[in-house]
């Protein structure tokens, strides 16, 4: 991506949809002229940006393609993609690919990303790269999720002192999130849902380098589905410490601690905070206490 591209980008972005455009934007409007020459000069900042061209057939070149990343604190970087409407099938996860590789090689351990919940194809296609999500906001429902560039899986980055909680919870929300992270847990979720590129690696029975690096996992799956992690945790990650919560316990999960309804940081730490007792996991840091 260069400064020449700005005409390009402009008639890429002005040629989607409302949709679309707040798909990628979080606004119904095209982005302002400075916004755009701002984003070609990403590698100016040390960031990346591609953009994709049509040519040949003696037509005039087109740009039908845009992505690239930029840092993050915490040593992440945050992506942000486009592909014009008849190029869609495979271009986009061509560009992803092309972002992952360049992070990789940069030594940026997850790419981010803020996307609707609505916005299926943003969705599958990160799911299919072994998604993992932060953060959920309501009005509008958005997630900030993450992806590895290096394996199957993202890892943990960010704060490196914080306890770690891995939570199994079908969609990627789970409703002690919140909690969870004003008791100054880093909080990850797996939304779980199988994918042909990305399955669970846990269930395939092989050991998950994220799960492996958690202090605790908390499994937030009902049926088969649970009793299946349990045992793949315990069996591949015997050092982390593993409960279920409320909603999905029941006698079956035979000596797992049960998580109680979290609506407080108190309810929480008492759960949590009391596993630091366990001689399995060893050190789960002391929970912080108020919102920080
Ligand atoms: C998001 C975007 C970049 C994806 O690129 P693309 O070329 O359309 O990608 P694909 O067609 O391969 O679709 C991606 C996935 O969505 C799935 N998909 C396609 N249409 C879908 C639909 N209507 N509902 C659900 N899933 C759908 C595909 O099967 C694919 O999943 P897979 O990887 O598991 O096979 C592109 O659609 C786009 O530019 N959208 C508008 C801007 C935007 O949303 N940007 C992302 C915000 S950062």
């Amino acid at each position: 991506m260069v400064v020449a591209d700005v005409v390009g980008l402009g008639t890429l972005f002005g040629g989607l949809d409302e949709d679309d455009m707040y798909r990628r934007f979080f606004s119904a409007r095209p982005p302002p002229a400075r916004f755009i020459e701002q984003m070609t000069t990403v590698s100016d900042r040390g960031d990346f940006g591609v953009v994709a061209v049509l040519s040949g057939s003696g037509r005039d070149d087109r740009l039908v393609g845009e992505a690239g990343y930029a840092r993050l604190p915490g040593g992440d970087a945050e992506v942000g993609i486009t592909v014009a409407c008849a190029l869609r099938g495979w271009l986009g996860p061509y560009l992803l690919d092309l972002l992952v590789a360049e992070a990789r090689s940069q030594g940026i351990p997850n790419l981010q990303a803020e996307v609707l919940m609505a916005n299926r194809r943003m969705m599958s296609l990160l799911e299919s790269r072994g998604m993992a999500v932060i953060e959920c906001y309501e009005n509008p429902a958005i997630a900030r999720v993450c992806i590895g560039t290096k394996g199957r899986t993202p890892v943990w980055s960010g704060d490196a002192a914080a306890p770690r909680l891995l939570v199994e919870a079908a969609g990627g929300r789970w409703r002690g999130a919140e909690v969870a992270r004003r008791a100054g847990f880093s909080v990850l979720v797996c939304p779980g849902r199988p994918s042909r590129l990305a399955p669970c690696p846990a269930t395939a029975g092989q050991p998950c380098l994220l799960a492996a690096t958690s202090d605790v996992i908390v499994i937030s799956v009902g049926g088969e589905r649970r009793q299946g992690l349990i045992e793949a945790h315990r069996q591949l990650h015997p050092g982390v410490r593993l409960c279920t919560d409320a909603v999905s316990s029941s006698i079956e999960d035979h000596g797992v601690p049960i998580l109680p309804a979290a609506t407080t940081v108190e309810d929480i730490a008492a759960v949590i905070g009391g596993l630091t007792d366990d001689a399995i996991v060893g050190e789960v840091p002391a929970v912080a206490g108020p919102a920080r």
